[in-house]
């Protein structure tokens, strides 16, 4: 009789946004006329970029022939888009990263959920707390995260570090030692970030610890200040104790269009065993390959008027993000993130709940957010709205609002 991996039973409920989706289409089932504003799940709003979708048509346009025809992918991805990978987000900012050190993936959420794969099962994890759930709940699946526990909703073999106003969202160095420690950066949940110097300082410790950091940087493009870093390999000592992630989803609109990286930099090992090596051994044997029609639309990212483009869909974002933290600051709420980041971490009011003002919310206003306790214990009494719907929505959602 064959048997199940019992760690998939261990997890509570189902994963938090399809949760959300489940609650927001019984609403409106039962309330077929109201209109709803979705600023819960970060899913982009915005049409792909024209120098992007030009990419695409001609790329569909050289699959309709025999001498342009493309199959199975090279297996860690094609060099145009590493190449341009390495030149644009590394060697522009003086840091180093070799083509074989990127591994073109369809997306950073299967990245960050298939990337504790190549680690022990007895390796202990360090999240920030709240936190992007697949981390945690990846780790849940590998068993390697202990047993649940239903009052504090936390697993007893998990570090948490509490990122609340109290520490200005700034994960502390934990009192036992992590192996592996997630760092998302800007922030999802919480919109806020470190400064070079703060994520220097979580390179140090790692190297010192030997501990390594899965680094996401899904959210790098909205970066407005100075001393916040866009990649972990701008801080000194991180080829040896960092892997970091990135999205097309959030800086390209590739949300439905999945495509993504991730490097693992040939300093990084284990006594004499290379991550890079296993990385490549686990994605030559478990993955084929996102579409040669999507890599060509992920190298328009980086072509001058991809570039122009997308500056432009972020600043229409961070425009929205603006008008939610103003719009928020105004009606008397405490907010947080939305500067370099897309998202509004915000307190909620009269000692509501995350989920009461869920519900508050959708049903009072038809808003959807998300509430933060689905982000981590630490995100209880707090709330994400995102800056990723249409520009007249946002504002109406704000009004809505404002008028509770
Ligand atoms: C979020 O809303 O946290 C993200 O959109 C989820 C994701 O990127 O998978």
């Amino acid at each position: 009789m064959f048997q199940i991996n019992e760690n998939y039973q261990k997890l509570p409920g189902n994963y938090l946004f399809s949760t959300i989706a489940k609650k927001v289409n019984a609403f409106q089932e039962a309330n077929p006329d109201k209109e709803l504003i979705r600023l819960g799940i970060g899913d982009v709003t915005q049409p792909i970029a024209p120098a992007i979708i030009e990419a695409m048509h001609s790329a569909v346009d050289e699959m309709a022939h025999a001498e342009t025809f493309h199959g199975y992918a090279p297996d860690l991805g094609y060099e145009f888009l590493r190449k341009a990978i390495v030149e644009n987000d590394y060697k522009a900012r003086g840091c180093q990263v070799e083509i074989d050190e990127v591994f073109v993936s369809d997306g950073a959420k299967s990245d960050s959920g298939n990337i504790q794969e190549i680690f022990s099962e007895n390796n202990r994890i360090a999240v920030c707390d709240p936190v992007y759930p697949v981390y945690v709940d990846s780790n849940v699946m590998a068993g390697r995260t202990g047993t649940y526990d239903k009052n504090t909703e936390t697993w007893s073999n998990v570090i948490y570090m509490p990122c609340t106003a109290e520490n200005n969202f700034v994960p502390e160095f934990p009192k036992e030692t992590p192996d592996i420690i997630y760092l998302c950066l800007p922030n999802n949940p919480t919109g806020t970030t470190l400064t070079k110097a703060q994520l220097q300082e979580w390179v140090d410790y790692a190297n010192k610890n030997g501990a390594v950091i899965i680094y996401d940087a899904a959210y790098e493009a909205y970066i407005s200040e100075d001393d916040v870093a866009h990649s972990i390999y701008e801080c000194e000592g991180a080829r040896t104790c960092a892997i970091e992630l990135h999205s097309f989803s959030k800086n390209a609109g590739f949300t439905g269009v999945r495509l993504g990286y991730t490097v693992v930099p040939k300093d990084l090992k284990c006594g004499d065993v290379s991550l890079n090596s296993m990385w490549a051994r686990r994605h030559g044997t478990k993955f084929n390959g996102a579409p040669y029609i999507v890599q060509r639309a992920g190298e328009a990212v980086y072509s001058e008027a991809g570039k122009a483009q997308l500056k432009e869909q972020v600043a229409y974002y961070m425009k929205n993000a603006k008008t939610i933290k103003e719009g928020l600051k105004d009606a008397g709420y405490t907010v947080f993130g939305g500067v370099n980041a897309p998202y509004i971490w915000l307190k909620t009011p009269n000692q509501m709940t995350s989920w009461e003002f869920f519900d508050y919310l959708l049903e009072k206003a038809n808003v959807v957010g998300t509430p933060g306790a689905g982000f981590g214990p630490s995100g209880e009494g707090y709330f994400r709205l995102t800056a990723f719907g249409e520009y007249e929505n946002t504002v109406k959602a704000l009004e809505r609002i404002k008028s509770l």
